[in-house]
């Protein structure tokens, strides 16, 4: 590090008082596995989304909810289902988890979205679903993906691991026309519990399949068996489930970190608006912003940026450049396609997916996180200018 300030990290979750109070309580309280804080913070959930046709499940994570949701729409050995390749490699494997394939499918140049007319293109008799991503934050265009999946007959699983609070034409993801829609509470996250994640539905027998298969297949779950009059001891298993239940110790963090989440989302905007202006003139891509008079909102989990020729230093130079200023930064995504193992599993070629390969390429993903003070982001302003300017670190 060239100066003597404090490192800034890439990502920091915003913890207060109120979220390890109500952790503190919980542990005193004597249930600490799920129980009566994992389903409150279901319920706020579904109140939040402000649609009481839907029912949330609280799941160990992302990943685990994406699988069950898969499972409980049928998703079976064998079928494909479309995923994008610029995504992480969860949204993939939960697909092979079932025994199907995942189909790769480039994205949209300007949002970095999965690109609908190439998910048409995918699509075979063997396809059963598609899990668009929302992509840093900003809705995928759902109209064009939820019209083909109709025409298709094919089920919609959204990853929304990055779109929370995310709006689509006015709605909020979650609330969509889609079958089950899928967040992530992972630590660097809009909000976080540590690990978890939130499984969305309005369809009664998926949410009832996901709710079974979500705690090893048994027909009642401990807090269930703690509290009905059916003897505590007696439970049946109907399947081979699965154990991606939320402990209430995790829940218990989200129920206050889901009070602050539309305060999250402002802060979030607020930077990346100030980043837009600071960033505007410089040889640099900027990431797409949504039409706000459209409705749409997005939850700036990520700032995607890219390196253009004229910027004069590599992606991988401009990291290592950063990091002597201080600097924390990611690259989203290194393409599915390129890890070994889906790239070998699928025979994929790079020039299958140029967009996602001009992508990586040139991407870097700079702080953003709702801790952060004017003075740190002025501080990553200045350091990112300085480095185009070919005024970097020795
Ligand atoms: C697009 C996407 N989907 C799914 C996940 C998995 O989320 P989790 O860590 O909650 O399982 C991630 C995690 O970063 C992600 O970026």
């Amino acid at each position: 590090m060239i100066h003597d300030q404090k490192f800034l990290p890439f990502s920091l979750p915003d913890i207060t008082e109120v979220e390890i109070q109500e952790v503190v309580e919980t542990l005193r309280s004597g249930w600490v596995t799920t129980g009566p804080k994992a389903r409150q913070f279901e319920q706020d959930f579904i109140t939040f989304l402000g649609d009481e046709t839907l029912e949330a499940i609280a799941v160990n994570s992302a990943t685990s909810g994406l699988h069950l949701a898969l499972e409980a729409v049928g998703v079976q050995a064998g079928d494909e289902v479309i995923v994008p390749t610029y995504t992480f490699t969860a949204t993939a494997e939960v697909v092979r988890y079932l025994g199907a394939h995942p189909v790769f499918v480039d994205s949209d140049p300007n949002t970095y979205c999965i690109d609908p007319v190439l998910i048409e293109a995918a699509i075979t008799t063997k396809t059963k679903a598609i899990i668009p991503v929302h992509f840093a934050g900003l809705s995928a265009d759902m109209d064009a993906i939820l019209s083909i999946a109709k025409q298709h007959k094919l089920k919609v699983i959204e990853d929304a691991a990055h779109a929370f609070p995310t709006k689509y034409k006015g709605d909020l993801i979650g609330t969509l026309q889609s079958d089950a829609t899928v967040f992530s509470f992972y630590a660097n996250k809009t909000m976080t519990t540590g690990e978890g994640g939130m499984l969305v539905s309005r369809d009664k027998a998926l949410i009832k399949r996901a709710k079974v298969m979500r705690l090893h297949g048994i027909s009642r779950d401990a807090f269930d068996r703690y509290q009905s009059k059916t003897p505590a001891w007696f439970y049946e298993v109907i399947e081979p489930g699965y154990k991606y239940n939320l402990p209430d110790i995790c829940a218990a963090i989200g129920v206050q970190q889901l009070k602050r989440i539309n305060e999250f989302q402002k802060k979030r905007e607020l930077l990346a608006e100030a980043y837009h202006e600071a960033l505007k003139d410089l040889p640099i891509i900027l990431p797409f912003v949504a039409n706000k008079e459209a409705g749409h909102q997005h939850a700036w989990h990520l700032y995607p940026i890219q390196l253009t020729a004229g910027a004069g230093i590599s992606r991988e130079d401009f990291i290592i450049q950063m990091s002597k200023f201080g600097i924390g930064c990611s690259v989203h995504f290194i393409p599915l396609h390129k890890h070994p193992v889906w790239r070998d599993m699928y025979h994929l070629q790079p020039e299958h997916f140029p967009v996602a390969e001009q992508l990586y390429a040139h991407e870097v993903s700079i702080p953003l996180f709702t801790k952060m003070t004017t003075e740190d982001q002025s501080r990553i302003i200045n350091s990112l200018k300085k480095i185009l300017s070919g005024d970097g670190a020795a």
